[in-house]
């Protein structure tokens, strides 16, 4: 019987045991394109090329592994402060990405989403996802949830104003919200939150994501550049959040 699943290479092996605790719901900051790029004396924009297939590769592996969902911070609604070129760049690597791994996907039964605000994108950008929306929307495997214009704080603010316009047309009693009220309204609605919370490149904050939804979540940083972030990195946060006793407060 396959009780353990072995990363391929001998030397930095990670086990992770079947009826291990794996995470349900894993979030990754994918972060350090630009300074693994840098590193080699590259454009940022190559290290964004780079990073897509570790996208491709961590997406494979989470579904291997038995993730349910994989939120990726793709593009946060404070990345438009970068220079034109590169966010030209980035909001071409969707419809890249999905035009190159979308068969792929649609064969592993990968559910594609997004959650952000989807109105301020290009519409080349738009097409390219909502295609893959529509495409898997039946998938009933992994679901892979890009956070793309997505910003907690804007998240949470919009969140507000449909709270309060429900409240005035009567809808809503501000005495009948709950923390599920809240939740409802979240981009992330209907999905649990993280149990795992990833960030690569060695900064060790949030950047505004998933403020709420972050919680409670067990959070894992490595150094490792997103570009150079393998299977076995995965592995290895997924055993590690395996070991950890989550107590919510209680004892
Ligand atoms: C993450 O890599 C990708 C995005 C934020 C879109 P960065 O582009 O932030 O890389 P660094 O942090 O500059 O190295
Ligand atoms: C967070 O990374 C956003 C994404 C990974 C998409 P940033 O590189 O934008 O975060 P800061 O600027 O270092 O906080
Ligand atoms: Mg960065």
């Amino acid at each position: 019987m396959l009780d353990k699943l072995f990363f391929r290479k001998k030397s930095q092996e990670h086990k992770i045991d079947l009826d291990d605790n794996i995470p349900s719901h894993v979030a990754i900051i994918m972060d350090g394109n630009g300074r693994w790029a840098k590193k080699r004396a590259l454009p940022r924009i190559a290290g964004h090329h780079e990073g897509m297939k570790t996208v491709r590769k961590i997406v494979k592996e989470s579904n291997f592994i038995g993730i349910k969902v994989l939120t990726l911070y793709a593009f946060s609604t404070e990345n438009w402060k970068r220079p034109r070129e590169e966010v030209d760049f980035l909001m071409k690597l969707p419809g890249e990405f999905l035009s190159t791994f979308l068969p792929d996907l649609i064969k592993e039964n990968v559910q594609v989403r997004i959650m952000g605000k989807k109105e301020l994108l290009p519409l080349h950008t738009i097409k390219a996802v909502d295609q893959a929306i529509e495409q898997t929307k039946n998938n009933s495997g992994m679901i892979l949830n890009f956070a793309l214009n997505y910003g907690s704080r804007d998240e949470m603010t919009s969140a507000v104003k449909s709270i309060a316009a429900e409240i005035k047309n009567g809808t809503l009693d501000p005495s009948q919200i709950k923390e599920s009220t809240i939740e409802e309204h979240l981009m992330t609605h209907g999905l649990k939150d993280p149990d795992l919370l990833i960030r690569t490149s060695g900064e060790v904050r949030l950047s505004n994501f998933m403020l709420w939804q972050l919680a409670y979540s067990e959070f894992w940083f490595t150094d490792v550049y997103w570009p150079d972030f393998s299977e076995n990195h995965l592995r290895e946060a997924v055993s590690q959040f395996a070991q950890r006793g989550r107590r919510y407060g209680g004892v």
